[in-house]
């Protein structure tokens, strides 16, 4: 069983993103998770392709951007082009998924898309064979800190139930609340990335907290 952690830079102090990129590159972090939120989509406005292309110059870890906007097929391209390695849309913000999916592999990135808490794992059924990462959303997207969604963990395993059905190896992502006390459950359900803003940016020592992660995830000692 593995599993990647990618903390979110939405927790980490915005005016020094490459010495938080630095922390969790040193402990150990196997993805960088980017969170662009536009004030339309979800009540939040975070950050932009340009962040995103001085992150890729700072970051030696895969971007992986969270796209909580509208209309997101506008800014694939920039997106791509600004470095992201992964691009996961809302399922809830696209008209035409299957046609957005399929761009992003078009444009070289990995294809995700995301569910809201309220959103069933079964929505995504018909373009299971689009998709390169599922997010699950254990929180609704807007603001890091907020406090997991429990029934994520069985939707963890309804989605890899699903996946599995259709033979795809896709990723399944949980995002939100995600800390020590319920990592293990997650990848035990399914999971193979775990992201992780507060609970890892908001503690003294993030690359110690990468750490334990990653340790709690593998249901190990640290
Ligand atoms: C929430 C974002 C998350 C957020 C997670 O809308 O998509 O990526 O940064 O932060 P925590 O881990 O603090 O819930
Ligand atoms: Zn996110």
């Amino acid at each position: 069983m593995t599993v990647r952690i990618a903390p979110s830079i939405l927790s980490a102090d915005f005016a020094r993103l490459a010495e938080g990129v630095a922390k969790v590159e040193a402990g150990g972090a196997d993805l960088i998770h980017v969170d662009v939120m536009d004030g339309h989509f979800v009540p939040n406005i975070t950050i932009g392709v340009p962040v995103v292309a001085a992150l890729r110059r700072a970051a030696t870890m895969p971007l992986d951007v969270h796209l909580m906007i509208s209309d997101p097929d506008r800014y694939l391209e920039a997106f791509a082009t600004a470095g992201a390695a992964t691009i996961t849309v809302h399922f809830e913000a696209v008209t035409h998924l299957h046609r957005t999916l399929t761009r992003i592999r078009q444009l070289k990135a990995r294809a995700g898309v995301a569910i809201n808490p309220a959103t069933p794992v079964d929505e995504i059924r018909e373009v299971v064979g689009e998709i390169d990462v599922l997010l699950v959303m254990s929180v609704n997207p807007g603001f890091g800190g907020q406090s997991f969604i429990p029934r994520s963990v069985e939707k963890v395993a309804a989605a890899r139930a699903l996946l599995q059905r259709a033979g795809s190896q896709a990723d399944i992502e949980v995002d939100g609340g995600v800390d020590e006390t319920n990592a293990a459950r997650l990848v035990q359900a399914g999971a193979t990335i775990l992201v992780a803003g507060a609970s890892i940016f908001g503690t003294a020592d993030p690359a110690a907290a990468t750490r334990s992660l990653r340790a709690a995830a593998l249901g190990r000692p640290k």
